[in-house]
């Protein structure tokens, strides 16, 4: 099948390749560039392990086509850490908060509530809750994952973190 060009940002390193058209963004990602943090969970576009951030948005790689990311900017989990190699205010709080267990969610989780941070920096539980509702877990039953994002948000504003009452 021809090959289309293609010429991105992944993680701030520029990246040029070549992609069947068919080729889904999840599977160029994990299987061309050797970024095997985000996950398939599903077929139907509904786990969103497979997230990644594509120009400024929350997107599920496996309902993309790579070539359709051509000319983007995109962060996978392994672009998150901070500069100097240190974890992320929200890599932090998920290792503090026990946000995660088998980790297979954890990077679409992560790139997720990266997102919705810089969409909604102190945002409620609820918005929490609604912010990560495309994203399925199968170990935590969420709680944990909702503390997480707290620790995050409290971190990043300079705010005490409190974890809510049970
Ligand atoms: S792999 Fe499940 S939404 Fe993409
Ligand atoms: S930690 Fe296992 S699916 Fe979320």
């Amino acid at each position: 099948m021809t090959k289309s060009h293609i010429e991105l940002t992944i993680n701030g390193k520029k990246v040029e390749a070549l992609v069947e058209p068919r080729t889904l963004l999840i599977h160029f990602l994990r299987e061309q560039q050797n970024l095997t943090g985000a996950h398939i969970g599903c077929d139907t576009g509904h786990c969103g392990a497979c997230t990644v951030d594509m120009d400024d948005m929350s997107v599920k790689s496996c309902m993309t086509f790579a070539v359709q990311a051509n000319g983007t900017e995109i962060t996978t989990i392994e672009g998150v850490a901070n500069a100097d190699g240190t974890l992320s205010a929200l890599q932090e709080g998920f290792r503090m908060m026990h946000g995660l267990q088998c980790g297979f969610c954890t990077p679409g989780m992560i790139v997720r509530a990266h997102r919705l941070l810089q969409e909604n920096p102190a945002p409620t539980e609820d918005e929490i809750r609604h912010g990560i509702s495309g994203n399925l877990c199968r170990c935590t039953g969420y709680v944990n994952i909702v503390k997480s994002i707290q620790y995050a948000a409290a971190k990043i504003n300079g705010t005490p973190f409190q974890e809510a009452a049970e």
